[in-house]
C-alpha cells in the first residue's frame, strides 16, 4: 500500500493548475447512459473514482476510452442492468447510475452502498424521489431493484438538501414523461454544471441555481459534449496549504465564486487574497488567526473543506470553533491531528480547536479522501517528517497531488 513521506517547514510557492471537478464528472458521467450514443468529455481529472465509475460504466456494456483528460464514452451497446455491490462499496457515488438505467430500460439493479467510513450516509431521498415519479422499487439481496418501471414528472420536495439526490432526480426527471418540479435542491455548482450538460443536449430543465428546478421531460437526448468545471475543493484546499505554510499559491483555471465560502475564511485567517477571472492568488499569514466555520450546503462553507480547515486552525493563534451541520462524524482526521500536535476537543459535531505555534511529523493514517487532505496540508507545515499511510484515499480526489505540490516547492515522496 502506498504512503507519502513529506518533510515539512517549506514555503510553498508558484502556480498550480486545479483539474477538474470529481463531483462533477461523476453525473455527467452517469447522464452518458440516458443516450445512446458516442459522448465526449473533457477535462476529467484523472483519479480513482473517476477510473472506478468508468468500470461500471463498462461492465453496463459501454465503451470507454480515456486518454489524457478526454473521455469518450459510447453507450449505444448498454445493455446490463446491474451494477455490483465489488464497485459500488468502493464508491457511493456508482448509484447515479440507477435513474438512467431506470430512464432508458425500465429497469435496474443497483447495489446499496452501504456505510461510509464517517457514518451511515443514507439514500433514502432517493428511493423516495424516484418512488415520487412512478419507479416501484424493492430491496433484495441488499440491491435496489427496478421492474417495468415508467418513469413520470411529479412534484418532490427534498426535506434536507442533498447534492446526490438532486442530481439523481435531474437525471430521473429529464425523459420522464410530463414535468417534474423539485423544491429545496442542491445549488452546488456540481448539480448546476450537470443540468447545463442535459440543457445542452436537449433536457429542458428551468431554474438552475435556484432552489426550484422546473423540468419538462422530452422523448430523446443528443450525446453529450461537456468540458467539466475545475474542482473547487481542490483549489481551496491548495489555498489552506498556502494559509498553513505561510506561502503564495496562484490557482489558476478556477471559477472562483466557485469556492468563495473558502476563501472568505481564509482571509478571516489572515490570508490575502487576490481573486482574478480565472485565477486566484493566496498569501497565507506568517500565523493564521482562528476562526469559527459552520459546515453549510452551498454557498455556505463546503463540508469537504472542513478537515482541511481544523489543520488551518491547529496552528491558529487562539481558539477556533468548526462544526459540521452536514456529517456529524466526519472527524476521522482528528486523532491523526493530534498525534501531529495538534489540540482539538471533539464535542459531538463540533471540534474545539486550540492552536498551537507549531506541528511535528509522525505516522499517521489517511482514512478518507478530505481527512488525508488535512493530514497532507498539516504535514507541510509541521516540523520534520510525516509518513501518511493508506494514500489511496487521496488517489480518489486529487489529481497528481504529490507532482502539484513538489512543483511548488513540498518536499514530498510516495513510497510503494
Ligand atoms: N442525505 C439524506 N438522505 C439521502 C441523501 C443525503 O439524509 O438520501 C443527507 C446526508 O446524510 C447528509 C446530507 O443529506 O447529511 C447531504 O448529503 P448529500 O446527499 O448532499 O451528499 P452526497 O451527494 O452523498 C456529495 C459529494 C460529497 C460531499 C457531499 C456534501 C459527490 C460524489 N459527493 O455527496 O463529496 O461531501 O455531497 O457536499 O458529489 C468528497 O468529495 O470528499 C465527498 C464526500
Amino acid at each position: 500500500m502506498d504512503r507519502l513521506r513529506i518533510t515539512g517547514g517549506r514555503r510553498l510557492e508558484g502556480d498550480v493548475a486545479i483539474s477538474g471537478a470529481k463531483n462533477a464528472a461523476l453525473p455527467i458521467m452517469a447522464a452518458t447512459l440516458l443516450a445512446p450514443g458516442v459522448h465526449r468529455l473533457r477535462n476529467v481529472p484523472r483519479l480513482r473514482d473517476t477510473q472506478t465509475f468508468a468500470r461500471v460504466l463498462e461492465l453496463l456494456g459501454a465503451r470507454l476510452s480515456f486518454e489524457g483528460n478526454e473521455m469518450t464514452i459510447d453507450t449505444s451497446q448498454v445493455a446490463s442492468v446491474e451494477a455490483p455491490y465489488e464497485l459500488v462499496k468502493t464508491m457511493r457515488a456508482s448509484i447515479y447510475v440507477l435513474a438512467p438505467l431506470l430512464a432508458r430500460f425500465g429497469e435496474a439493479r443497483v447495489s446499496l452502498p452501504g456505510g461510509c467510513a464517517w457514518g451511515p450516509r443514507p439514500v433514502n431521498l432517493h428511493l423516495a424521489g424516484l418512488q415520487a415519479m412512478g419507479a416501484k422499487l424493492d430491496i433484495e439481496h441488499g440491491y435496489i431493484v427496478g421492474r417495468g418501471v415508467k418513469l413520470r414528472g411529479a412534484t418532490f420536495s427534498f426535506d434536507v438538501v442533498s447534492v446526490g439526490a438532486t442530481a439523481q432526480l435531474m437525471l430521473a426527471a429529464v425523459l420522464a414523461e410530463g414535468t417534474a418540479v423539485l423544491e429545496n435542491v442542491a445549488i452546488e455548482p456540481d448539480v448546476t454544471a450537470l443540468g447545463e450538460a442535459l440543457n445542452d443536449c436537449g433536457a429542458r430543465i428551468e431554474g438552475l441555481g435556484t432552489r426550484r428546478l422546473t423540468i419538462r421531460g422530452v422523448s430523446a437526448l443528443r450525446p453529450i459534449d461537456a468540458t467539466i468545471i475545475p474542482d473547487r475543493i481542490e483549489a481551496a484546499t491548495f489555498a489552506a496549504a498556502a494559509a498553513m505554510t505561510g506561502g503564495r499559491i496562484r490557482l489558476r483555471g478556477v471559477v472562483p465564486e466557485h469556492f468563495e465560502a473558502s476563501l472568505h475564511k481564509l482571509e478571516e485567517a489572515g490570508c490575502a487574497v487576490e481573486r482574478g477571472a480565472e485565477t486566484v492568488a493566496v498569501a497565507g499569514p506568517p500565523r493564521p488567526a482562528p476562526v469559527n466555520v459552520a459546515t453549510q450546503p452551498y454557498p455556505g462553507f463546503p463540508t469537504d473543506m472542513q478537515a482541511q480547515m481544523i489543520a488551518v486552525c491547529a496552528l491558529a493563534s487562539g481558539t477556533s470553533v468548526i462544526e459540521d451541520t452536514i456529517y456529524l462524524d466526519r472527524f476521522t482526521h482528528v486523532p491523526e491531528l493530534a498525534r501531529m500536535g495538534a489540540r482539538i476537543e471533539l464535542r459531538g459535531n463540533v471540534a474545539v480547536v486550540k492552536g498551537v505555534p507549531r506541528l511535528s511529523g509522525a505516522q499517521v493514517m489517511a482514512t478518507d479522501l478530505r481527512a488525508s487532505a488535512s493530514l497532507v496540508i498539516a504535514a507541510l507545515a509541521a516540523e520534520g517528517e510525516t509518513v501518511i499511510d493508506r494514500i489511496y484515499h487521496l488517489d480518489r480526489g486529487y489529481e497528481a497531488l504529490e507532482k502539484k505540490l513538489a512543483a511548488l516547492g513540498a518536499r514530498v515522496e510516495r513510497l510503494s
